[in-house]
């Protein structure tokens, strides 16, 4: 079993921040290159997708992360080919998608996978996570999870080991080029590790500087286990989306106008949303920061110039709500054992 001290953890990881070098990908066991910084598409409507894909490729940006769940893989797939066709190189390109909840079953994942390909129109995908540690039952179309007759969703039985035997099958059919997982906890990663062949590449979770995630990035750099930071700036659409769409109410830590944040983005005369990526980048976190705003979209990719000094760095790392200020203290995840 894993364990750790925390506060043994927050020293070294502060040592190291000044050492860091700051770089453009980090190479996963696999062998393939990730690039630390993503463009997410969670919350991005199908009508917004292919002006943010295609404008963040004009940018610069090379990794592009989705899942069936968003509603938006077909638009991506378009702005891709566009962007293919203009002489974009496929090689060059880094696409993420999804096993959904409601295909968290091992005579399920092929299934998913040619649809995730057959959307994104790409012969293979670089990395393909199993979205969430629970399994729900699918509606008759296999698009969204089944309701129960009290409206709810019909949780399904588990077996990791078994999905991710599936998993490994679609990288030696040579569909998916890495694996990995999100969502899931210490306890349930290093279980699946010890239980793979093919290893996880990737941990993707909810981190920010309100969810450093302490337990989690230690366990990841001991496995070799490259971390993604979703939600980097803390989601600040969340509350609303999660009020609109499943009628809960989640609690938004308001990152952005973080107090400490603001004051080191007017020194830098950066944007605080640019003080929050730098801060994970420099730890050499990859990031998916969610936008469908072309200049928003902008601006988080415009911060390799800003580096935080050391004492920027300890500042952020040990603001007041650095470890519990997660948005996704949902009923149905926590059932699922998901909260460390
Ligand atoms: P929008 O899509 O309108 O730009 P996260 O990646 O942490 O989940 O955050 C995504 C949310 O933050 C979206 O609501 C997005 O809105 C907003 N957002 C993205 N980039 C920025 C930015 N640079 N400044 C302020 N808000 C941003």
């Amino acid at each position: 079993m894993f364990t750790r001290s925390l506060s043994f953890l927050s020293q070294e990881l502060v040592a190291k921040f000044s050492a860091q070098a700051i770089m453009n990908s980090v190479k996963l066991n696999s062998g393939y290159e990730l690039p630390l910084l993503g463009l997410g598409t969670w919350q991005t409507k199908p009508e917004q997708t292919k002006v943010a894909v295609k404008t963040a490729l004009k940018i610069g940006y090379r990794h592009i992360d989705t899942a069936p769940n968003y509603n938006n893989e077909k638009e991506i797939g378009e702005a891709i080919n566009e962007w293919i066709n203009d002489g974009g190189k496929r090689e060059e390109l880094f696409v993420t998608t999804k096993l959904p909840t409601y295909g968290n079953r091992p005579d399920d994942v092929c299934k998913y996978v040619n649809k995730s390909l057959a959307n994104l129109k790409l012969d293979y995908i670089d990395l393909y996570l199993m979205h969430m540690p629970f399994s729900l039952c699918p509606d008759e179309k296999e698009m969204n999870p089944a309701l129960g007759g009290d409206g709810r969703v019909i949780l399904d039985k588990t077996n990791h080991i078994d999905i991710w035997k599936q998993m490994e099958a679609q990288v030696n059919r040579g569909v998916v080029k890495s694996l990995g997982v999100s969502n899931f906890n210490v306890i349930q990663l290093e279980k699946l590790f010890y239980g793979s062949v093919i290893h996880p590449s990737v941990i993707q979770v909810e981190l920010h500087a309100y969810l450093q995630q302490p337990e989690m990035r230690y366990l990841a750099e001991t496995l070799n286990i490259k971390v993604v930071a979703y939600s980097p700036l803390g989601s600040p659409a969340a509350k609303k989306h999660f009020a609109e769409k499943y009628g809960l109410q989640a609690e938004v830590a308001d990152l952005l106008n973080d107090p400490v944040v603001v004051e080191i983005a007017k020194c830098k005369n950066k944007t605080p949303a640019q003080i929050l990526l730098m801060f994970l980048l420099q730890q050499c976190i990859a990031v998916i920061p969610k936008s469908a705003n072309p200049e928003r979209i902008k601006e988080n990719a415009d911060v390799f110039d800003c580096y935080l000094n050391e004492e920027d760095m300890k500042k952020t790392h040990f603001l007041k709500q650095r470890t519990k200020g997660s948005y996704n203290k949902l009923p149905f995840l926590e059932r699922c054992g998901r909260s460390s």
